[in-house]
């Protein structure tokens, strides 16, 4: 039965010329019970010293997580040109290091990144310094205004997901309408519930020739609530963030008058185009 859906989503993403990965992976990345990496074993049992988030992950992020990088760059042109809509301006909300800011840039008018992470903006700012035609912005998707409509919005990679509570939810949903041109798109992916479920009590490792690290997975089902420890050898990143499911956006999205067009994606990773009306 997964097989067959799998199967289908493949076809359905070849059809729509979309692929994984966004961009090419050098690591490795697997789950497991337990910790495999025995240089992580005592930032593992005393949780210190305390990292802020990205600060050591920003340099390795393109890599790890081009392991399940949508191309959204293909998606939104496409989904304009079968709706006949301009793709002119877009705004990459979360863009961290700025990868799909230089990829639209080559293919939009304008482009403006926006994140609230330090150490994800330098990086941005590097590259996106490339291009004439984009903007990088320090700001918090939960409440921003930037003054200008775009033709179409991206918050891609599960950022979504570091919302504390669904009333952010709805307000992050109320600042993207209000930054949206009428009959403009708006594109995201979340984790849910399912995935969280899954990798709960867990450790994703990740390998490359330049970095070993670990994600330890903590899940509490009963507030909905992800608490995520990167481990590096000389700290650990905590990353506090929120399961959405399919209801939970397509309710905060209604509430902000953004109607959904189109969703797919698996039981733990999922997407969304919604347009505004
Ligand atoms: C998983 S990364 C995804 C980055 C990028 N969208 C991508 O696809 O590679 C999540 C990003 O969300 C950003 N982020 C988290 N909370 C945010 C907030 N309140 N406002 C803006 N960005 C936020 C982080 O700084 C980080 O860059």
């Amino acid at each position: 039965m997964i097989s067959r859906l799998a199967k289908r989503l493949r076809l359905w993403l070849a059809r729509h010329r979309l692929a994984f990965p966004g961009s090419p992976a050098v690591g490795r990345i697997w789950l497991g019970s337990r910790l495999q990496f025995d240089e992580l074993a005592t930032v593992d049992a005393t949780n210190e010293p305390r990292l802020a988030p990205y600060q050591r992950l920003a340099p390795f992020y393109d890599d790890y997580a081009g392991h399940w990088c949508l191309r959204y760059d293909n998606y939104l042109l496409y989904l304009a040109s079968a709706r006949n809509v301009p793709q002119a301006r877009v705004l990459d909300l979360s863009c961290g290091t700025g990868g799909l800011v230089g990829r639209l840039a080559q293919r939009c008018e304008r482009v403006v990144g926006l994140d609230t992470n330090p150490y994800m903006l330098a990086l941005a700012r590097s590259a996106a310094g490339a291009y004439e035609n984009t903007s990088i912005v320090a700001g918090d998707i939960r409440q921003f205004a930037l003054g200008e409509r775009f033709d179409a919005i991206v918050c891609a990679s599960d950022s979504l997901n570091y919302v504390a509570s669904d009333d952010e939810l709805a307000r992050v949903m109320q600042g993207i309408a209000h930054h949206l041109e009428s009959g403009g798109l708006f594109v995201c992916d979340v984790l849910g519930r399912a995935f969280s479920s899954v990798v709960n009590g867990h450790y994703l490792h990740y390998e490359s020739p330049a970095v070993r690290f670990a994600l330890a997975f903590e899940f509490d089902p009963e507030t909905g609530r992800d608490s995520t420890r990167v481990l590096f050898p000389d700290g650990v990143e905590h990353h506090e963030r929120m399961a959405i499911n399919d209801h939970q956006l397509t309710e905060a999205a209604r509430s902000a008058n953004l109607q959904l067009i189109a969703s797919f994606g698996s039981m733990g990773r999922r997407y969304f185009a919604f347009t505004r009306t």
